[in-house]
């Protein structure tokens, strides 16, 4: 497996920063906690051995930790400026590299890729190289649960902002943002562009990413690829069922070809989720 690195620390120092790197140190600050979070937390209470795949500053595995979860808790992010601040508890075992470089072999019971991690895979290659090195991970009737924007519902036309959003930075300083998004390149790909403003800087201080949009269609030939089926896939964090036409999210629990299955719960009362199978789970619409 990927060694697991000594801690990272990149002090918030924003006139020594680049964009990115500040873009990371203000995750949790400008992130709440949400249902999207809580959805993955009840998911990793119920398994025993779990990967967060692109777990960036490891909130959801702190979070279990915290809350009283006993198995192995292992995270993986290749952005030293995220992990660094994931490292700074030990909560988990953190492990500095991209998804594709996950070298374990049938360790985990669950994977999960929260927060839209999965768009920064930016293309195909890198996609299935990626989810092939999860697949390799999980054990039998082990699961990956995940979630990327739906690209029917367009969400980069809302990510340009009207105006500068205006926040208090963590030394107390004033500071606002301003996003400008692009639209999909040929590979699905939107360029977003956020630059930062503070009596730190002369001028906006910018930080770039690129997004993908995958339509669920292409999204099961790349898993299908990487040998995983879909066992499940909702529209929204509560279980609601996935509408390809106006979904903003899909959210999918995929499984290994021809493993059996068990059982995995999340959620109580009326949002929880249950998926169940003890068969293969071979898709028969995918080439
Ligand atoms: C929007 S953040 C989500 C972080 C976390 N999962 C959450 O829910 O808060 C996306 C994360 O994906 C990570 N990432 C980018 N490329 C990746 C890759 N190739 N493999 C795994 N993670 C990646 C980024 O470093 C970043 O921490």
């Amino acid at each position: 497996m990927p060694e697991q690195t000594g801690p990272v620390t990149i002090a918030y120092d924003p006139p020594a920063l680049d964009g990115e790197t500040l873009d990371a140190l203000l995750y949790d600050h400008l992130n709440e906690w949400g249902q999207s979070d809580q959805f993955y937390l009840d998911l990793v209470m119920a398994a025993e051995r779990v990967l967060d795949v692109g777990c960036g500053t490891g909130t959801i595995l702190r979070r279990a930790r915290a809350g009283g979860h006993a198995g192995r808790r292992v995270g993986i992010d290749p952005d030293p400026a995220m992990l660094g601040q994931a490292q700074e508890s030990d909560a988990a075992e953190w492990v500095l590299a991209p998804a594709s470089a996950a070298a374990w072999d049938a360790e985990f019971d669950l994977a999960i890729m929260s927060g839209n991690a999965f768009q920064c895979l930016l293309d195909d290659a890198d996609t299935v190289a990626s989810l092939t090195a999860v697949r390799r991970a999980l054990t039998d009737g082990g699961r990956f649960v995940f979630d990327t924007r739906n690209p029917a519902a367009k969400a980069w036309r809302t990510w340009t902002s009207a105006e500068p959003y205006r926040f208090t930075d963590p030394l107390g300083e004033p500071m606002s943002v301003v996003q400008e998004a692009g639209e999909p390149d040929g590979e699905g790909v939107v360029r977003l562009d956020a630059y930062f403003s503070a009596s730190y800087w002369d001028e906006p201080l910018r930080a770039s990413c690129g997004l993908r949009f995958t339509a669920p269609d292409h999204l099961d030939r790349l898993l299908e690829a990487a040998g995983l089926a879909v066992e499940a896939r909702f529209g929204t964090f509560t279980g609601a069922a996935f509408d390809p036409d106006s979904s903003g999210s899909i959210i999918t629990v995929a499984t290994p070809f021809g493993r059996k299955g068990l059982r995995l719960r999340a959620g109580a009362g009326d949002g929880a989720l249950e998926v169940r199978s003890s068969r293969s789970n071979r898709p028969t619409d995918t080439p």
